[in-house]
């Protein structure tokens, strides 16, 4: 039997696959994509820590990230990451991750928003590939069994207990069952819903946050959403805080520089789409930077400027846009990564783990998910000791086999792949920098509308293997039903904090200075909010 399943192969899953691995458990990764694949890629300009404490002090870290929260976070659980930071990078550094380094063989470190301390230590521009590369590595010396290709179904849950889980192995086409004494939900976080609007993969659909919602998992902070303030216009790639970090500036179309580049993610995306609402073009400058200085340190961002803008960031002025690029809600955990539901862990994006509340700094998604990943590796693995054995039989397998079926029998009336962008685009213009009661309520009914419709939405590919129509179909239901829950805990959240900002609440309440829970059960959406303990 297998000691800890994880669902999910980026930064958060793999480090807990190797401290579990390590603390002598059999360990099982399942993977939608192949793990190299995995979004943590995405996060590139780099991971905070307290390194060197001359000018900077982790009292200082804890309280960047807490301000960044706008208390909404639990600083107790902060304080762990930032105490921590510091080992986690010479983890890092010991497995092989190639950071940057001074003349003085220091760890190179960066200016990132939100605070005033230089403290992102990074890998270039690609801190979060090189990251999720070495541990997969790791991962392969430790004998580390994956089974990739494999989209999570259902969470098998008996007697309010969590014993394994069932996913369509897509190569195959069929259904798989896997059972364990303890399971690690590290499946990424939720921006991707939004489609066409998004830093994220087109992988990254909200499975796991669905699926455990679906099986009476607490959420938390579902309406917290963080648009990344510099993306390419139109594509929405990617380009990282490191460009404004290493002294990019941020100009109007009258050449202006209008805001603070390194003021935190909402302040500086919502300045900049208010110029664009207003059809104004936004650019990232960078030609004062000078050719060696990109070249060194943002080899990606110029590549990515070239691959899909044509344009050479030593030259020319770069038009961006903000568009949503990371989650702050997710699956509730407690400090030990623990959810609602017996040895059911969560880590990485997926969850919410009282750290970065209503905004996120960026620096702190790499240090947490690692931070984190590791919390959830141990305590799932020394759960599992104590698990003397789990149930196998379900019968989740053959309700997930009969809703298959189910699938291919429907008529492909609507177009689902047309829904989903239409979709991506609600979620943008209703959910998106700037909300309001009338904007959410009437996506909510859209929403509505369209989960009524999916008895008309099928698949018109209906073979067997490597039927990527049928996951596009899945991975869309669980979008929808993400999205919905976003809606939900935005409309309930009447006051603006972080990147949640209500036009027609625009203040920060006391009595809103607590998380949004949302759940269900007995076939209901429950929502309430709940103090921060
Ligand atoms: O801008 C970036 O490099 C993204 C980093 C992050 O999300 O932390």
């Amino acid at each position: 039997m297998i000691d800890v399943l994880i669902i999910g192969s980026g930064i958060a899953g793999l480090t807990a696959a190797i401290n579990a691995s390590n603390n002598n458990s059999k360990v099982l990764v399942l993977s939608k994509t192949y793990p190299t694949h995995s979004q943590s890629v995405q996060a590139q300009g780099g991971i905070n820590a307290v390194l060197y404490e001359d000018d900077d002090s982790i009292d200082t870290h804890v309280e960047d990230t807490y301000k960044a929260s706008c208390k909404l976070s639990n600083k107790d659980n902060i304080k762990i990451m930032c105490q921590n930071a510091k080992e986690t990078i010479y983890w890092l550094d010991s497995i092989g991750v190639p950071f940057n380094r001074t003349n003085e063989n220091k760890i190179s470190q960066r200016k990132f928003g939100g605070t005033k301390k230089i403290r992102t230590c990074y890998s270039s521009d690609y801190t979060g590939l090189k990251i999720l590369h070495t541990l997969y590595d790791r991962c392969i010396e430790q004998n580390i069994e994956f089974r990739n290709e494999h989209l999570l179904l259902n969470l098998i849950i008996e007697n309010d207990i969590c014993i394994g889980v069932t996913a369509l192995d897509i190569k195959e086409g069929t259904v798989k069952e896997f059972f364990s004494k303890t399971t690690i939900l590290a499946t990424g976080g939720y921006a991707g819903i939004y489609t066409n609007h998004t830093t994220n993969s087109y992988s990254n659909t909200a499975d796991g946050i669905a699926i455990a919602f679906d099986a009476g998992v607490e959420l938390s902070n579902m309406e917290f959403v963080q648009f990344h303030p510099t993306t390419l216009e139109n594509s929405n790639v990617l380009i990282s805080e490191s460009a404004r970090g290493e002294g990019g500036y941020l100009l109007d179309q009258n050449m202006n520089r209008f805001i603070d580049e390194l003021k935190s993610r909402d302040e500086v995306s919502r300045a900049i789409y208010e110029k664009i609402q207003r059809n104004e073009k936004v650019y990232l400058d960078l030609r004062h930077l000078g050719i060696e200085k990109i070249k060194k340190l943002m080899p990606q961002e110029r590549t990515l400027a070239i691959n899909y803008a044509n344009i050479k960031i030593e030259n020319e002025l770069l038009p961006i846009t903000p568009a949503s690029h990371y989650s702050m809600g997710g699956i509730k955990t407690d400090i030990n990564t623990k959810t609602n539901i017996k040895n059911l862990f969560a880590c990485g994006e997926c969850a919410e783990a009282s750290i970065h509340g209503a905004n996120r700094l960026g620096g702190n998604s790499l240090l947490e998910i690692v931070t984190f990943g590791k919390v959830a590796g141990l305590n799932a693995s020394n759960e599992a000791k104590d698990v003397i054995q789990n149930q196998s039989i379900s019968n989740q397998l053959n309700e997930n086999k009969k809703e298959l079926d189910e699938i291919y029998k429907i008529e492909n009336k609507i177009n689902f792949y047309a829904e989903k962008e239409r979709i991506g685009d609600l979620l943008f213009n209703n959910l998106g920098l700037f909300r309001n009661e009338i904007k959410i309520l009437d996506l909510i009914d859209k929403i509505k509308e369209i989960q009524s419709e999916i008895k008309s939405m099928g698949i018109s590919d209906k073979s067997k293997y490597y039927n990527k129509n049928l996951v596009e179909f899945i991975e869309f239901k669980n979008i929808i039903n993400v999205a919905l829950l976003v809606c939900i805990s935005a409309l309930n959240r009447k006051e603006s904090r972080g990147s949640h900002f209500r036009l027609d609440f625009p203040f920060e309440l006391e009595d809103y200075e607590k998380n949004s829970i949302i759940k269900k059960s007995n076939d209901e959406i429950s929502f309430k909010f709940e103090e921060i303990r």
